[in-house]
């Protein structure tokens, strides 16, 4: 009985990882993964890419920091990050686009 019990809690747990996260911490990659990859395609695992216009994780990666973090927060793609946790926001927009970008 408890051994079945165990076993509904751990596949409850790593069942909701990503359903719960709304307002949890996630890293980058997760909060991609969950929010933009149904869109736009990762270039290096090949997930995502369900719209072909919206531009590829490598695409994203070179545009400039500042024009991401615009579209993420007042244009076209804010309604994808609402809700976003304010650390896991930041961590998504090193994922995207490297440091060293202007
Ligand atoms: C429902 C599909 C969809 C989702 C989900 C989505 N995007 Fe997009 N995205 C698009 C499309 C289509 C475009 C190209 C047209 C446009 O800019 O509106 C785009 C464009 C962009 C651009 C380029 C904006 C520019 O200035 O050219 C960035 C950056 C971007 N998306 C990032 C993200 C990030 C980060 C997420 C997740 C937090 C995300 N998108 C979620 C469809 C989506």
């Amino acid at each position: 009985m408890f051994k079945h019990l165990s076993v509904f809690v751990a596949a409850l747990v790593m069942g909701s990882g990503f359903t719960l996260a709304a307002q949890q911490h996630q890293s980058g990659e997760a909060a991609y993964l969950q929010r933009c990859a149904p869109c736009h395609i990762n270039t290096v695992s090949g997930e995502g890419g369900g719209d072909e216009r919206a531009p590829t994780l490598e695409a994203i990666g070179f545009m400039s920091r500042e024009r991401v973090r615009t579209s993420l927060t007042s244009g076209s793609m804010q309604t994808h990050t609402e809700g976003i946790e304010p650390q896991t926001f930041n961590e998504l927009m090193l994922f995207l686009v490297p440091d060293d970008n202007p």
